[in-house]
């Protein structure tokens, strides 16, 4: 069963109700997302939160990274 769930743009409209969705059903949420036209307000505070660009494949180490 899959237990932890990256979702980019979790700062945004769509992300954020996904993110809420999810953490609902007890799933562990890692929200990436670079604030672009997001708002920190709408991350839900269950989730791990990385300020992130996606396209900053040298800076993103997260993706890679095995917890
Ligand atoms: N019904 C409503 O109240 C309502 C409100 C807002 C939006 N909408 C609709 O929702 C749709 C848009 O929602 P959405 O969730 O796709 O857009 P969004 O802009 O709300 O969310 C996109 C998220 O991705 C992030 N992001 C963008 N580029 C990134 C990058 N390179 N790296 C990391 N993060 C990045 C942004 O910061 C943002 O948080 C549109 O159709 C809009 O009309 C509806």
């Amino acid at each position: 069963m899959i237990k932890n769930i990256m979702i980019t743009g979790g700062a945004g409209y769509i992300g954020s109700h996904i993110a809420e969705i999810l953490i609902k059903k007890k799933k562990k949420v890692i929200i990436v997302d670079n604030l672009s036209t997001g708002f920190r307000k709408l991350i839900n505070k269950k989730a791990k939160f990385y300020k992130a660009d996606i396209h900053n494949k040298k800076k993103n180490k997260i993706y890679y990274k095995k917890k």
